[in-house]
């Protein structure tokens, strides 16, 4: 062999085993590009899975990723949690692409109604499953939807308030975006929960693109022009927390009423002083931590229905007997 052979084979070997190495490291990091568990377990991992967020930081989807990671740890799962930081139809796009192009053995996603999500998960879905999770999108070809059956969701919440206004009211709907799925079953839901009410009416609906400070601004707008509101329902975990600051600020507890989404400790605190009076209780926690399970039996050939619903109910302040830390420990 001539020198130059030797060379070019020591080459070609070192870059060969260099390559391997580096392909098994960032199989781990490709998307999040950090080690999202403890680096001594990664080598006897069982899957690497992808969960995608509304938006990383929300405590709500925070609630998800631990319910996940939860049961990750348990079965040997490398949970990667990826996604926009807020809410963004693009980077939540972008990130199941590099999950699927890094052929993760699993994706569980929020459903999004965007026309470009239908197409990309019937393209991804041939090579790497795809739950959705909290949102559904029915008409891709996603294999399953773990979530509150939001429209049910909508309905109870139209009858509660019903039922605590003893049938009149003048309502506002501030809800996170007018075109995600799952915000516009809330409304519709509650709409045909209200719809056959004469004394009821729907004044208004504003978006809040799911943030805390636009739901204010909007609570703030909507009070201004049209004093005679008397209740308002917020669709999203933010929603009701931004009307009862404003509520709060106007000095308006007591004669408007406020029905919220979710049991974050915020919207329990304003619950516990009477600003809020009911919400409608998901279980984020459980939704994490079905979804990797389901994953897991998915690939392992075990039969997975197509739809699980999660529980949904109202809570009052009547239910809030205990703190709200053991109120949350409760409720999830
Ligand atoms: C919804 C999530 C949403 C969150 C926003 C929850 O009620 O289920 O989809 O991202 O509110 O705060």
């Amino acid at each position: 062999m001539s020198k130059w052979s030797v060379f070019a084979y020591t080459s070609l070997s070192f870059f060969f085993v260099i390559s391997c190495t580096m392909a098994v490291f960032y199989g781990y990091k490709v998307i999040a590009h950090h080690v999202p568990q403890e680096p001594g377990k990664l080598e006897d991992y069982r899957y690497h899975f992808v969960l995608v967020p509304e938006e990383l930081d929300n405590e709500y989807w925070r609630l998800v990723e631990k319910g996940a990671r939860k049961a990750a740890e348990e079965a040997g799962v490398v949970l990667e949690y990826a996604g926009p930081n807020q809410a963004s139809i693009d980077e939540h796009l972008e990130t199941i692409e590099k999950a699927a192009a890094s052929k993760v053995d699993g994706i569980i996603t929020q459903g999004l109604s965007d026309e470009q999500f239908t197409p990309l998960i019937n393209k991804v879905v041939g090579k790497t499953p795809v739950i959705t999770i909290d949102t559904d999108a029915a008409n891709s070809e996603r294999v399953a939807y773990i979530g509150t059956d939001n429209y049910y969701a909508g309905y109870l919440a139209g009858r509660a308030l019903v039922k605590d206004l003893n049938g009149k009211a003048e309502v506002a709907i501030i809800t996170g975006n007018f075109y995600a799925n799952h915000q516009i079953q809330r409304v519709n839901g509650f709409k045909a929960a209200v719809g056959s009410e004469k004394n009821i009416r729907i004044i208004d609906v504003e978006e809040s693109e799911i943030s805390r400070v636009k739901a204010a601004e909007k609570a703030y707008q909507i009070l201004k022009e049209h004093p005679n509101v008397t209740a308002f329902y917020g669709t999203s975990a933010l929603d009701a927390i931004g009307i009862a600051q404003v509520v709060e600020m106007m000095q308006r507890q007591g004669d408007i009423y406020v029905m919220g989404f979710d049991t974050l400790p915020e919207t329990l605190d304003y619950m516990k002083n009477g600003t809020i009076q009911g919400t409608v209780v998901q279980e984020p926690f459980e939704m994490g931590y079905k979804s990797v399970r389901m994953m897991i039996d998915l690939l392992e050939g075990r039969e997975v229905p197509p739809l699980v619903h999660t529980d949904t109910k109202i809570l009052r302040k009547a239910d809030l007997p205990i703190s709200s830390q053991e109120q949350i420990r409760e409720v999830h």
